[in-house]
């Protein structure tokens, strides 16, 4: 199969493609187009002539395409369930889940699109003011450029679509180099859903070739980008004027503090879960944990055999939770890694070895702050409980952090996960869950190197527009 470059609500034969291969079994799965800086050209000329039809159509109608998106994916769930295992590794449970929260994440994007509003402003709150009615409304801004991961090939998409289409922009999205197929079948099904040609278009290739194109173009309002906090600071630095969206990486935490005893079976399984989703390629898998002292034997011991039982295999097969990694490189990374806290004096509880072109289930405790397994954003299926003697500790180690995305507690104490709630420096703070949870409606951003501005629908579409007042003198 051949996939070329997607243009104007239609596939484009591209004049240069590479081999995309399954991480899993190295088999080639489809020839894609290798962009070019001219291609990228004309996506956003595609998309620049679609915004003057985007920002005239009628909220009623963007909903009404995205609604049929969210429906049309629903109908072909299996088949996008099997593309995102097949291009990202992913186990085909966890992709039928993220079609799933695709879904809703374009039908929250169709809700939002209804509701864009502005408000009223008492100009005669000011001396000399009266006489007048002003209100603000919310404009698109023009050409969104998304610059997606792998690890989520069609929500973290979707996160940048749904709301540049709800708010009446059109966007150029440069997909991962490993998982182009998701964002260019989205594509063909948003032209099927009755999407304007060229509000829609998505370039594969080489991320440092397209993404200067994008940055370079002042037709571009505005980049979204989720990816490494090295390349957002790339972008970042040469974005000039434009807004910017970066959604990075992060070492999240969670602390179990004692007074969760009684459902430590519960908090266990759930740690377990976020540790090693997607075998830890999510920017906010569970890294650190901090185990109040007077429970974390227990806390140890079942965690170690819960994570025992994880089935490790081909993403295709239902009962595999934990597969190979998106390449040897990152694969070769993580061993180091825990080679080198071990090295340090940390014990390795299981896990720490190869497995197929993965890693097996790993497991560290009394890890040194400074490895790189507590202070950099591993991403790969590694965690680290460590135990404290005080939630006090805990809220500091949990600080001390370059990066601030999610953070979880699990405490029945209300004046402890007040005090978490307020003190964490992390864009949200979830009391009584890991922090690997995200709903696709809620604000989600990170503080520190973990980037800044917000998806989440509705507040996507906030930095996704501009507020204009508008003054009407009645007295005149
Ligand atoms: C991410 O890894 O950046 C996103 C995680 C999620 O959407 O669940």
């Amino acid at each position: 199969m051949k996939f070329g470059t997607y243009l104007n609500g239609q596939y484009s034969e591209a004049a240069n493609y590479y081999d995309l291969i399954n991480p899993y079994n190295d088999k080639v799965i489809a020839e894609v187009a290798d962009g070019t800086v001219k291609e990228m050209e004309r996506a956003i000329n595609a998309a620049y002539k679609a915004f003057q039809t985007m920002k005239k159509m009628p909220a009623v109608d963007r909903a009404a395409s995205l609604f049929k998106a969210a429906e049309l994916l629903n109908e072909k769930k299996e088949e996008f369930a099997k593309l995102i295992t097949a291009e990202a590794g992913k186990p085909i449970t966890a992709s039928r889940a993220e079609v799933d929260r695709s879904v809703q994440t374009l039908q929250f994007s169709g809700e939002e699109a209804k509701k864009i509003g502005g408000e009223y402003i008492p100009m005669d709150a000011a001396v000399g003011g009266a006489g007048r009615d002003a209100y603000t409304i919310f404009e698109p801004i023009g050409v969104i450029g998304a610059i997606t991961p792998f690890n989520f090939p069609l929500n973290l998409v979707v996160h940048k679509v749904g709301p540049a289409i709800a708010s009446g922009n059109s966007i150029v999205v440069k997909p991962a180099e490993k998982t182009p197929l998701t964002a260019l079948k989205l594509a063909e099904l948003f032209t099927k859903a009755g999407l304007p040609d060229g509000a829609l278009n998505v370039v594969p290739g080489d991320g440092a070739t397209l993404v200067k194109v994008l940055l370079e173009d002042e037709r571009v309002q505005k980049i979204s980008f989720t990816g490494s906090p090295a390349v957002g600071k790339e972008i970042k630095n040469k974005a000039g004027l434009k807004r910017m969206t970066l959604e990075l990486g992060s070492n999240s935490a969670l602390y179990v503090d004692a007074s969760v005893s009684d459902k430590l079976a519960e908090v266990v399984d759930k740690s377990v879960a976020g540790a090693f989703a997607y075998n830890g390629q999510v920017c906010i898998h569970t890294q650190r944990i901090y185990v109040h002292e007077k429970i974390a034997d227990e806390f140890l011991k079942q965690f170690v055999e819960k994570t025992k039982q994880l089935t490790f295999g081909d993403p295709l097969e239902e009962s595999t939770i934990v597969t190979g990694m998106i390449n040897k490189k990152s694969q070769q990374r993580v061993l180091e890694w825990v080679k080198e806290a071990v090295e340090g004096g940390a014990d390795l509880l299981t896990g720490g070895e190869k497995q197929e072109n993965g890693i097996l289930p790993t497991v560290l405790t009394n890890v040194k702050e400074t490895d790189k397994v507590a202070c950099e954003e591993v991403f790969g299926p590694v965690v680290i409980i460590n135990r404290v003697e005080s939630s006090e500790e805990a809220l500091e180690l949990m600080n001390d952090s370059q990066y601030g995305l999610n953070a979880g507690v699990f405490t029945n104490n209300l004046k402890q996960s007040m005090l978490f709630a307020h003190e964490l420096e992390v864009g949200q703070v979830l009391i009584n869950d890991v922090p690997t949870l995200r709903f696709d409606h809620m604000p989600y951003g990170g503080v520190k190197s973990s980037g800044y501005g917000h998806e989440g629908v509705k507040y996507a579409i906030r930095e996704m527009t501009r507020m204009k007042m508008i003054s009407l003198n009645y007295s005149f």
